[in-house]
């Protein structure tokens, strides 16, 4: 396992999977739709990346394979938030969500499929607790991870018999751009730790720490699984 493409990977979680696979040697092809504050370097390639679109993918499976020689890790980690009931979300807006955050892992996954097989590497997605604990404001959110979630388990069995294992992990709520709107309302924050029997968010590190595990030999066992990071909050 040497090469990781991180889609999102100029978001919170995304910068810290890449500090801890570049932490643990590996070279890392990090790619965005925003390349701010994204910095190529040895070992180190940057990609623009649009996940809703199919020539985007392809393009930067391919340059990253190139310019590292192999690609062994593919990390989904792009990804949007809509925060809004049924009622509240339009069809469009219905969509895109999905687009992104599912539509959008199958796309890279699809477009990984050969350089994983060639060497017998893995996905690892960042799914959510949305995808199992329904929230009333976040439809669209919440059926995407959700399927992201079953993809994860359909590929895994697809894909077991090319060497490419396939897993996900779904954390709750954690600090970044994404949650920044919640986290400043102390209402949610007392009532969504009140649900976190560990009573905190979770660490952007925390959540980095097991996509290492995921891909790591360690888990060379593990195909199909969903490692679920939430402070016990679905223990009640
Ligand atoms: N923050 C949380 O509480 C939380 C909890 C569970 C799961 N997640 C998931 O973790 C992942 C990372 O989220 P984050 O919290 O770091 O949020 P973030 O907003 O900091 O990062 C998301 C990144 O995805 C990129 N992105 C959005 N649309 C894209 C597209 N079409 N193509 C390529 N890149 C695109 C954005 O530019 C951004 O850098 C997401 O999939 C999110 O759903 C987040």
């Amino acid at each position: 396992m040497t090469t990781a493409l991180i889609t999102g990977a100029a978001g919170a979680i995304g910068q810290a999977i890449a500090a801890a696979l570049g932490a643990a040697g590996m070279r890392l092809a990090l790619a965005d739709s925003s390349l701010a504050g994204l910095d190529a370097g040895e070992g180190i390639t940057t990609h623009r990346l649009d996940v809703t679109d199919d020539d985007s993918c392809n393009a930067v499976v391919s340059a990253a394979a190139q310019a590292h020689g192999e690609l062994s890790l593919l990390v989904n980690a792009a990804g949007i938030m809509v925060r809004r009931t049924a009622l509240e979300t339009d069809v469009a807006t219905f969509q895109h969500v999905l687009d992104v955050n599912l539509t959008g892992a199958y796309r890279m996954a699809k477009a990984a499929h050969a350089a994983l097989a060639d060497s017998r590497g893995s996905i690892v997605s960042i799914s959510s607790t949305h995808a199992f604990l329904a929230a009333k404001n976040s439809l669209a959110y919440g059926v995407s991870k959700a399927g992201l979630s079953h993809l994860t388990r359909l590929l895994a069995l697809e894909w077991a018999a090319d060497g490419i294992r396939v897993n996900a992990v779904a954390p709750t709520v954690v600090p970044s751009a994404m949650t920044e709107d919640v986290l400043a309302d102390p209402a949610y924050v007392s009532r969504k730790m009140a649900a976190i029997p560990l009573g905190a968010p979770i660490a952007t590190e925390h959540v980095a720490a097991a996509v290492a595990y995921l891909a790591s030999s360690a888990a060379a066992s593990t195909t199909g699984q969903i490692l679920v990071l939430d402070g016990g909050e679905s223990l009640a």
